[in-house]
């Protein structure tokens, strides 16, 4: 999440590669990064802080502890530190920062690799209009924004974290079908595939509710409906529901 990122800001020219900083434990990391930008290579994290006003914490959540110890001496009140660590809470990263520390927590989802992520932030206590914009603009880089609320971001991570799985397996099932059918396994991906995404991007054009497009396709004893009907006895629906909800307390349980 971290190299998709650094990609991100510096592929959209909103950071000059000569004003990003990263460190990370694992050398080969950096070196892939370094390959692809001309960016800045620290010996430590503290190195970045030193360096850099705004500090993005993309570490796994039990790691942001020891993280946040190590940095702590270093940080003011004039950083601002994101954290995209999944559950871990403002409440939590304040509580490791110096008072004051202007935090954000952010939640994006993994297309955010190919700039099409959908990225939840919440603010901390400290954090203001100039940080929520300049966090906005930073995720822009990687796809859309949204900030909530911080009790909507287990929704957030049961939704649109986890929702690249779903759609996953989702269009996996559509091809299965195409094959059963007939087609070419290939064949059949690419047109699962390309049907959620043109889907995805006419509802998101504005032009329709998903249930208008639903009766659209639905002609009076047709395909398409009787293809519904078999979705519907199935229980398509709630299978999703519950399935955003299941993550979402699951999410619930693992922060702190
Ligand atoms: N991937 C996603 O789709 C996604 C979505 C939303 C949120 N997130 C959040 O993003 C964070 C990173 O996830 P990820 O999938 O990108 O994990 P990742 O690939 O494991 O990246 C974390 C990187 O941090 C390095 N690291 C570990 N300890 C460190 C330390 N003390 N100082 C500096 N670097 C350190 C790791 O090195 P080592 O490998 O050597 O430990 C690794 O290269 C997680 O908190 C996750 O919850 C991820």
């Amino acid at each position: 999440m971290g190299s998709a990122l650094v990609a991100g800001f510096i592929n959209t020219g909103l950071v000059a590669p000569q004003d990003a900083i990263v460190s990370d434990l694992e050398q080969a990391q950096l070196d892939a990064l370094v390959k692809r930008f001309p960016i800045k290579v620290a010996q430590d994290n503290r190195e970045v802080v030193m360096s850099a006003g705004v500090v993005i914490c993309a570490v796994k959540p039990a790691v942001v502890k020891t993280v946040l110890e190590e940095i702590n001496p270093l940080v003011t009140t004039e950083h601002l530190l994101i954290s995209v660590a999944a559950g871990i809470q403002l409440a939590y990263l304040e509580a490791h920062l110096p008072e004051g520390t202007p935090v954000i927590r952010a939640m994006p989802n993994v297309p955010a690799l190919i700039g099409e992520g959908m990225t939840a932030i919440a603010l901390g206590r400290f954090a203001g209009a100039v940080e929520r914009e300049l966090a906005e603009e930073l995720f822009s880089s990687v796809g859309r924004v949204v900030t909530l609320p911080e009790g909507s971001m287990n929704a957030v991570t049961g939704l649109s974290g986890c929702g690249p799985a779903y759609i996953a397996i989702i269009i996996e099932a559509l091809a299965d079908g195409g094959v059963k059918m007939g087609l070419p396994r290939r064949i059949a991906v690419d047109l699962a595939v390309q049907t959620v995404l043109g889907t995805a991007r006419m509802l998101q054009s504005g032009g329709s509710h998903p249930g208008q497009l639903k009766d659209m396709v639905s002609s009076p004893g047709g395909s398409t409906i009787n293809g519904l009907h078999v979705l519907e006895k199935g229980g398509l629906r709630g299978l999703l529901i519950s399935a955003v909800e299941a993550a979402t307390i699951r999410s619930g349980e693992m922060q702190s």
